[in-house]
């Protein structure tokens, strides 16, 4: 069983079904909107369906995935965080989104560190990389800050939007066998969370 995690201000733990509400508030926050993408998902029954089969039967599938943080003080719902395995690309990757409410205190920062330390200790995932929409500099800046760098854009479907590619500092600048180039025929849509 996929455990709860913890941070100094946060908790973690794998999305559940009834979590749909809130995800539909994530679905359509403008700026996940604007550099995820846009799911078409507007009722709490299309949340439902799409957290089903896009992030719990992942999980299940996986042992890894999305997780629901929330600030520890106040149990209040902040954004999800997690791990995802995409058919287009070899390494796992890194994937976060919060309410615009939640932004601006470090809590992105906090999730990202403890899941990427969660898949390197308890997963045995060494290697995890991030993929982002060319102009989310938020999102690059905070990937750099947990300790990845920008080593090439990739497009994850034959003409797919080009999407930066971010590796381990360590990893960085050479293509290593985790590292395909542009990679055909995957299902997930470009910079596709969960
Ligand atoms: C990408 C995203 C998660 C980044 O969120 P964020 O809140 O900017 O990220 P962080 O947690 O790193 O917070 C950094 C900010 O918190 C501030 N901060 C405040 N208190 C802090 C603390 N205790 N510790 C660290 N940073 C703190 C930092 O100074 C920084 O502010 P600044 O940008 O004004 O300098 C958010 O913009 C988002 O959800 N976007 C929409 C979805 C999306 O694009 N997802 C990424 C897809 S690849």
């Amino acid at each position: 069983m996929t455990p709860a995690l913890r941070t100094a201000r946060l908790e973690l733990r794998p999305l559940t079904p009834g979590d749909a509400p809130f995800l539909l508030r994530i679905l359509n926050d403008p700026d996940f909107v604007r550099f995820v993408g846009d799911r078409g998902v507007r009722t709490v029954e299309q949340a439902g369906e799409y957290l089903r089969e896009r992030m719990l039967e992942p999980f299940a599938r996986d042992g890894y995935g999305q997780f629901l943080v929330r600030v520890a003080a106040t149990g209040e719902a902040a954004g999800t965080c997690g791990l995802l395995k995409r058919d287009a690309l070899d390494d796992v990757d890194l994937g976060f989104a919060f309410l615009p409410a939640f932004r601006g205190r470090g809590y992105a920062r906090e999730a990202a560190a403890a899941v990427l330390e969660h898949a390197r200790d308890d997963l045995g995932i060494p290697r995890v990389v991030a993929i982002t929409a060319p102009d989310n500099d938020r999102s690059a800046r905070l990937l750099e800050q947990l300790g990845l760098r920008f080593e090439r854009t990739v497009q994850l479907e034959p003409g797919g939007t080009a999407l930066r590619l971010f590796v381990p500092a360590a990893d960085a600048g050479s293509a290593g066998p985790g590292a395909p180039g542009t990679a055909a025929g995957g299902s997930p849509r470009a910079g596709e969370l969960g």
